[in-house]
């Protein structure tokens, strides 16, 4: 496609800057670099800075004092792309298919800050004033808890001043539906890993004598939840705040049905906390997840092995009021007192990230309705949305400033998974909702 905005989308999906991998770290270095130089070419004053762990970028246009200052935030880093078998085409070779790029970080979160840089870039090129200062934040440690962030928000807190933040990193409530985020669920990162004997058994000399850890494992991961699949550790809920009425009258409208979850899932049948509807359940509930769970012989065929040592990757997604250090506190309580006999339980606590909640009908709120509403001329989805973004609670306690949640991805848009991919008019979209947001924003001058 000859059109430059999207050559250069395409230039930075083929950098494989996966945050978690230690192999990556010079791409991750480059792909900072590529920003940076992108940014000073579009007019801005761009740096790549240092954090605790993967560098930053920063890029600012000429800040004029007496106009609003908006921070627009997003990551340069991906997810890993495993399984690989499963892409139809490879992950770093974007490719552009029924209107559709393909590409590892082509939704999450590469597409949605292109859009934003390129729809400023534009309003730079055309040589006006612009209605507020921009500030871009693009990080390379979202999809791995953001940990280094907020010490490095407290060192550059000078520089990133703002009045109110904009970030394109959540899902539209349908394909092309304008969408207002509201509030988006917290984490909590939890692995465990159960050691018994010193080495690998003969199942048939010792099994039965000696507990497995594999079965301890599977034991331990099947207590989390009970029967009705509510969260079963004790405390776990007190600190929920139930949905008011409005929410779930604006839920209950939002175009999206059970019906409709069932079939982006691939699933023949949802399940969950009963009492919700499935988008309640993912963005107004909290849950535990297990997002991997291995020990013993994962080869070809049969192996009588008794294991001797096994694991579970645990993520809880949390809502307000919940604090997430103290729910690895009861998790951690909760497995140590249902660990069997005859093995030990090793736990490591992971990444937190607070949930979020905003009110969408402040005054920054009801600019982000506008804008919407003028890109796409209908009124906007209000959502509360499963995923996390990590530093966005930070940024309200260290920067003082909200966080308004511009979705831009597809809800087929297959982010963390194989093929995904972002739709074109999507990117578009993006490009003037950030030019008219700047605008909304400039307005309440
Ligand atoms: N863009 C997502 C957040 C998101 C996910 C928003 C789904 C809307 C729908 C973000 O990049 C993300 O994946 N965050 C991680 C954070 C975690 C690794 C700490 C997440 O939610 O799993
Ligand atoms: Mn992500």
């Amino acid at each position: 496609m000859n059109d430059s905005r999207v050559s250069d989308l395409l230039e930075f999906l083929r950098f494989p800057s996966i945050s978690t991998q230690s192999v990556h770290l010079m791409d991750m270095i480059a792909c900072a670099e590529w920003l940076k130089s992108k940014f000073a070419s579009l007019g801005f004053e761009a740096q790549v800075l240092q954090t605790g762990g993967h560098p930053a970028v920063v890029a600012k246009t000429r800040h004029d004092s007496s106009r609003p200052t908006v921070l627009i935030y997003g990551h340069y880093d991906v997810q890993p792309i495993e399984p690989l078998e499963e892409w139809k085409t490879p992950p770093f070779e974007p490719l552009i298919r029924d209107g559709r790029i393909y590409a590892r970080g082509s939704t999450d979160n590469k597409g949605q800050i292109m859009a934003h840089i390129v729809g400023v870039g534009e309003l730079l090129r055309a040589g006006r004033p612009l209605p507020s200062n921009v500030v871009f934040l693009v990080e390379g440690e979202e999809e791995i808890g953001s940990d280094n962030l907020a010490c490095f928000l407290e060192e550059h807190r000078a520089e990133l001043d703002c009045d109110v933040i904009v970030i394109s990193d959540t899902g539209m409530a349908a394909q092309g539906y304008p969408t207002l985020t509201f509030s988006l669920r917290g984490i909590a990162a939890l692995e465990f890993t159960v050691h018994g004997p010193t080495q690998d058994l003969h199942s048939g000399v010792f099994g039965g004598a000696v507990m497995n850890p594999a079965t301890a494992a599977a034991r331990l991961v099947a207590s989390l939840h009970d029967d009705d699949g509510r969260v079963a550790i004790e405390g776990f809920y007190n600190d929920v705040r139930p949905m008011f009425d409005w929410e779930r009258e604006a839920a209950a409208v939002l175009p999206i049905a059970d019906a409709d979850v069932c079939k982006l899932a691939g699933v023949t049948e949802l399940t969950g906390e009963p009492g919700f509807t499935a988008i309640e359940r993912v963005g107004a509930r909290p849950t535990a997840e297990v997002n991997g769970i291995g020990g013993g012989y994962q080869g070809e065929g049969t192996k009588t092995v008794l294991p001797r040592e096994a694991f579970a990757k645990l993520t809880f997604r949390l809502v307000p009021t919940q604090r997430p250090e103290e729910i690895l506190r009861l998790a951690e309580a909760h497995l140590r007192a249902r660990c069997p006999k005859g093995v030990r339980l090793e736990i490591f606590l992971g990444h937190c990230g607070e949930p979020y909640y905003m009110d969408p009908n402040s005054l920054y709120g009801r600019a982000a309705f506008r804008a919407l509403e003028r890109v796409f001329g209908r009124k906007p989805a209000l959502m509360r949305e499963g995923g996390s973004i990590p530093i966005v609670t930070t940024f309200k306690k260290v920067l003082g400033a909200d966080s308004l949640l511009l979705a831009l991805a597809s809800p087929d848009c297959h982010a963390h998974s194989p093929n995904e991919n972002f739709p074109l008019e999507n990117f578009f979209a993006g490009i003037r909702l950030s030019q008219a947001m700047i605008e909304e924003i400039g307005r309440l001058n």
